[in-house]
């Protein structure tokens, strides 16, 4: 019997084109799995149908179509959310938070099928290679990886011809512009006139992030220990809460990206991405733990956030310390919990215009300049002596200006 493989199929020409090559170049059975993480979503979403229908026609034995839109929601960009995660600190890892859905979605339908490999579309340049890769490793060693997209040397041209030869029904209308990936937590834009990292990404790029709106608009985003839960007090899952404050915050044109970043192949690649949910949540949510976390943990999770992006960007979601580090952020998600305000203006900026919280660390009577406060000013003398004791005792052995004597 033909060994199967489960192929990570996104329905476009590549990943077409990967289930013949596979049939005909390695001999095997494929399984083709498609994974909904919410992309698509200034067309409404994918046609899951037609991209069904497209993998059988190109000889898969299954076509399987997965809607992961709930767990990408609450165990992807959720916990991406209580990082505060930005690669570099910046991008909000939209691309690095779908490829381990998929391989989870991929694992489980090869072992569904009695498949003993699984196959991906990236080429070689790029990092969602390492994270199908890495991803699948962690979940399942044994499972054979086929990447064929970086072995059969063909250029879209190639592709174009062999889908026509192998009649595969792919509507290809004029050339592609752009490489894009998306998902609910946002969009990725690649390749095309943005190679040049001098030249403005031109105006076609966006389309999650047009200004239609002229008025700007106020949306009180709620969280519970961390969770966004409610827009406008409305109480909302966090799938359908991303999705429409990614609307809110998009028709106000917030959540370009226009960055050169690190791959972990070692290429630096201009990038061009539209996260209107991803960067306003972040913000909303940083700004409750001002308010509500306690300033030394405030401070060892700003320092370990970084780490927690940088390593779900490298593939390394499924790891021992990306677990680890996920302990010490859910713990510090405890009293997380109240409302933050913002406020999207056209054509693009987004503002925190107030906070509050009922388990809020600012205590207005200690806070406040009134001569009523709480505060006891008898105490500050003595605290400020002793704190710089050590900065007086040094200054009087060895004299004013001695740090500048080397
Ligand atoms: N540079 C981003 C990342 O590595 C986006 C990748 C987009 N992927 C794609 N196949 N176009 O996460």
């Amino acid at each position: 019997m033909a060994e199967r493989v489960v192929l990570a199929y996104s329905g476009g020409l590549d990943t077409s084109v990967a289930v013949r090559w596979l049939i005909e170049n390695e001999g095997v059975e494929v399984v083709a799995v498609a994974v909904n993480v919410g992309q698509s979503a200034e067309r409404g979403g994918e046609d899951w149908d037609a991209i069904r229908t497209r993998a059988l026609a190109a000889g898969a034995v299954e076509a399987v179509v997965v809607d992961a839109r709930t767990e990408m929601a609450e165990d992807f960009c959720v916990p991406a959310l209580q990082a505060n995660a930005r690669y570099e600190g910046k991008y909000p890892l939209v691309s690095a938070l779908s490829r381990p859905v998929i391989v989870r979605h991929l694992v489980a339908e090869a072992r569904r099928h009695g498949a003993s490999a699984v196959a991906h579309g990236c080429t070689g340049k790029g990092n969602d290679q390492v994270r199908f890769e890495v991803g699948t490793r962690a979940l399942a060693p044994d499972l054979k990886i086929y990447a064929p997209a970086r072995v059969w040397g063909l250029s879209r041209e190639d592709c174009v011809e062999l889908a026509a030869k192998w009649e595969i029904p792919i509507t290809v209308t004029k050339d592609k512009l752009y490489s894009i990936d998306d998902n609910l937590w946002g969009k990725a834009i690649e390749c095309g006139a943005i190679e040049d990292p001098w030249a403005p990404a031109p105006d076609d790029v966006y389309t999650l992030t047009r200004a239609t709106e002229t008025e700007p608009v106020e949306v009180i985003v709620g969280f519970e220990s961390g969770v966004p839960v409610a827009l406008d007090g409305q109480s909302l899952d966090p799938e359908p809460l991303i999705a429409t404050l990614g609307r809110i915050a998009g028709s106000r044109g917030f959540g370009r990206l226009d960055m050169v970043e690190n791959r972990r192949v070692g290429i630096k690649s201009r990038e061009v991405y539209e996260c209107p949910a991803a960067l306003s949540l972040i913000m909303a949510h940083a700004d409750l733990e001002d308010l509500t976390l306690e300033r030394d943990l405030h401070h060892e999770k700003a320092r370990l956030e970084p780490r927690w992006a940088e390593l779900v960007y490298d593939g390394l979601w499924f790891s021992p310390l990306k677990s680890a580090l996920d302990a010490f952020i859910a713990q510090s998600q405890r009293h997380v919990t109240g409302e933050v305000r913002l406020r999207f203006a056209p054509p693009g900026t987004c503002t925190v215009v107030g906070r509050r919280s009922p388990v809020a660390l600012y205590d207005h009577d200690l806070a406040t300049y009134d001569a009523s406060d709480s505060f006891r000013h008898a105490d500050a003398e003595g605290f400020v002596r002793l704190w710089g004791l050590g900065v007086a005792t040094w200054s009087a052995r060895q004299g004013p200006g001695a740090e500048n004597r080397s």
